[in-house]
């Protein structure tokens, strides 16, 4: 039996991906730090689908736990899918972002996804295997106020672009969705000055159909990727769009 693993599948856009994927059949092992929410998703979605679900409770802040918890997963579970979907932001002025907050950001966003890569990547390529790593619209657009988050999603979607070079049979996804309305941000009325939200059930469709299809990467909504081809040619333009519309991230 074949397992996909997804992590941070407590909330947003990893919850909405484990009901995506259990409702196409894929058996799931489920990662995050609030173990009760992830056993009341694994409790509804076995009751639903003819589907086997696991439940790991790990903070991706910490090597030692992760790397404990993957070589437990190696020994016991074949793994065809690797979803690095955790991911935290702390969005501040440079000056204001303390050494803690720039740690951890770099440590769930860049370091666990690296480090569960390395250690699945045996089990992935014998059974011939995907990773997908959920970046953002900052993975090549940067946002005011938001230079460690900024930072965290770059090195996501570089170390995604070198693995696919190391590893040519691996099916390496990278999915960039612009504000999706979750728990992610802190304030929660930061929504209602944003004009375009997405749903996190409507961005774990389009990130399943990618898979299928195979794609090397979705822009979510693709016109994004217009934007980034302007950001390349008239970069100060951009730059002040951002600084007058965008630095009100919290
Ligand atoms: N929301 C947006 O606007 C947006 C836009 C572009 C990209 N993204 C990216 O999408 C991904 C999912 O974000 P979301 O919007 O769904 O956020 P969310 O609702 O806040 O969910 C974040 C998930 O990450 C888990 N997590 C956080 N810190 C963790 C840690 N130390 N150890 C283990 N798990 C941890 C949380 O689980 P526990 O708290 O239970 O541990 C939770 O399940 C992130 O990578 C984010 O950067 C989000």
């Amino acid at each position: 039996m074949k397992y996909t693993i997804i992590t941070g599948a407590s909330s947003g856009i990893g919850k909405e991906l484990a009901y995506k994927y259990a409702k196409e059949g894929h058996h799931l092992i489920l990662i995050a730090r609030r173990i009760n929410i992830l056993y009341q998703i694994k409790d509804e979605l076995e009751a639903l689908y003819e589907v086997s679900i696991e439940c790991f409770i790990c903070d991706l802040n910490d090597t030692e736990t992760i790397t404990q918890t993957i070589e437990n997963i190696n020994t016991h579970f074949e793994i065809n899918c690797l979803i690095n979907n955790a991911g935290i932001s702390y969005f501040e002025k440079v000056e204001d972002l303390s050494l803690e907050t720039i740690k951890n950001q770099i440590n769930v966003n860049v370091i666990a996804p690296m480090l569960m890569t390395k250690l699945l990547i045996a089990n992935l390529t014998r059974n011939n295997g995907a990773v997908i790593n959920i970046c953002s619209i900052l993975s090549y657009l940067p946002n005011a106020h938001s230079s460690a988050y900024t930072t965290s999603k770059y090195a996501l979607y570089g170390f995604s672009n070198s693995l696919r070079l190391d590893f040519p049979n691996l099916h390496v996804l990278t999915v960039h969705p612009i504000t999706v309305k979750t728990n992610f941000f802190k304030d929660s009325n930061y929504y209602s000055n944003i004009k375009k939200v997405l749903y996190p059930n409507i961005v774990a469709k389009k990130i399943y159909s990618a898979y299928v299809k195979k794609k090397r990467k979705v822009n979510i909504p693709y016109s994004i990727g217009l934007l980034n081809i302007i950001y390349q040619i008239f970069p100060r333009l951009i730059d002040h769009i951002n600084r007058q519309f965008f630095s009100n991230k919290k």
